[in-house]
């Protein structure tokens, strides 16, 4: 149920805005209330007086009303909601908020808000399929933006696939989920997450480091994070942006992140997800080695780095609860994960095809099989967010069971 909840909803210019009639219906009846701001090309395709008569409230579109402006000036609009909503979120809109644009009403309320936002996209398949379109929407979900949908679906023009508009009863889902979350079944448990590759230094300027993006990383500390628990992030450098709600403790080195690892103290679960480099240069130089004409190249000693995931799985009252690792592979997959989880002492292996052919690294989705004392679970393939969101409730089982029942996770 929605009782009492405020949501401010963004009607912008796209076919789909005949649902978001349909949608304030059902946010009523949830027990929601709805102000609407409408955009000038959303205003081509439903009236202001429809929406106000489905909202019982006045409609919101001129940013330069003076009237509006001191009955409800946009700042004040823009932080009197529990929730902003664009539906339909046109590639016009979500490229003005990915650009940071103020130049109407809706763009400046999005802009001004400190409320959350849900973003409902809709339009044609090669819109959405741009690489613009894409790269804003990569954006605005990395500043925290949620999104329902789109469904693939026919369209309006004729054409097939992902960016009709999610129905009205999936936004409303969507919203009930985000303002009345489900409970935290991970509240009071304390993660650390590693994420990312790191980086050996060779001299000040070279380094040895590896593809890892840590897209996977991240990912799962935001779904241990969604379940309540309070996760710091150890994240090698990447180019992709801290997740929003925990903290994130930025390293280069498998000795920084093993030191960052231990500084957090007593914790519940650790996951070792981050791609650590097996070797460091035995002695970096401290000033760049210079390339000498005529004299060969120079040679590299390397020695092993720590073993972070062995050192948080030794036994002892610091251990956490449970550890899981990552493996990455690119042959005899489980054999060696199976090998490593014995030879490293933790409880679960997440183990992952890394061959350059699968494009696990730096993609957006990936294979994995679980690997537990109970055997190995093959997943199917699935975005990583999707991963993230099986282990973290994977995690949550594990924690809800009684330790005698964990065999027959
Ligand atoms: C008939 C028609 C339908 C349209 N449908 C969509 C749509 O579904 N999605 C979309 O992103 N843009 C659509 N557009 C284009 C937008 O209306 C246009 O980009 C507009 O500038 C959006 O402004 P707004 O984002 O400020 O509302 C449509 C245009 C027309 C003429």
């Amino acid at each position: 149920m929605l009782k009492g909840k405020r949501i401010l909803l963004i009607v912008a210019g796209g076919i789909a805005a005949f649902k978001s009639l349909e949608l304030i219906r059902r946010l009523r009846e949830r027990g929601a209330s709805v102000r609407c701001v409408l955009t000038e090309a959303g205003a081509k395709f439903v009236t202001p007086l429809s929406l106000q008569a489905l909202s019982e409230d006045r409609v919101y579109s001129d940013m330069f009303s003076l009237t509006d402006e001191s009955e409800m000036g946009h700042i004040q609009l823009s932080r009197d909601a529990d929730l902003l909503v664009v539906a339909p979120a046109t590639a016009n809109i979500l490229a003005r908020m990915a650009g940071g644009l103020a130049d109407d009403l809706a763009a400046t309320v999005l802009l001004a808000t400190d409320k959350p936002v849900l973003a409902a996209p809709a339009m044609n398949v090669r819109m959405w399929t741009h690489a613009a379109t894409v790269a804003n929407v990569e954006t605005l979900k990395q500043r925290g933006i949620h999104f329902v949908g789109p469904n693939d679906g026919a369209m309006a023009c004729n054409e097939f696939g992902p960016g009709r508009m999610s129905e009205p009863e999936e936004i409303a889902d969507a919203i009930e989920e985000l303002l009345a979350p489900a409970e935290q079944p991970l509240a009071g448990k304390r993660a650390v997450v590693t994420s990312g590759p790191t980086r050996e230094a060779i001299d000040p300027v070279r380094y040895i480091s590896n593809h890892s993006s840590g897209k996977q990383g991240h990912a799962i500390a935001s779904a241990l994070a969604a379940l309540g628990a309070d996760v710091a992030l150890v994240s090698g450098p990447v180019s992709i942006a801290d997740p929003p709600g925990l903290r994130t403790v930025h390293v280069d080195s498998a000795d920084q992140m093993l030191a960052a690892c231990l500084a957090a103290g007593r914790i519940d679960i650790a996951v070792c997800a981050a791609a650590v480099a097996d070797w460091k240069a035995t002695r970096p130089s401290g000033s760049k080695i210079k390339k000498k004409a005529g004299t060969a190249p120079p040679s590299l000693e390397l020695t092993p780095n720590p073993d972070i995931l062995a050192t948080l799985s030794k036994p002892g009252p610091q251990r956490p609860a449970l550890v899981v690792g990552f493996a990455a592979e690119t042959e005899n997959l489980v054999a060696n994960a199976i090998d490593k989880r014995q030879r490293k002492g933790c409880d679960w292996i997440v183990a992952n095809d890394v061959s350059p052919a699968v494009g696990t690294f730096g993609g957006e989705r990936n294979t994995v099989h679980l690997i537990s004392a109970s055997g190995v679970e093959d997943w199917p393939t699935l975005a990583k967010g999707e991963v993230a969101m099986r282990l973290a409730g994977r995690i949550a089982l594990h924690f809800s069971l009684p330790p005698k029942a964990e065999a027959a996770e």
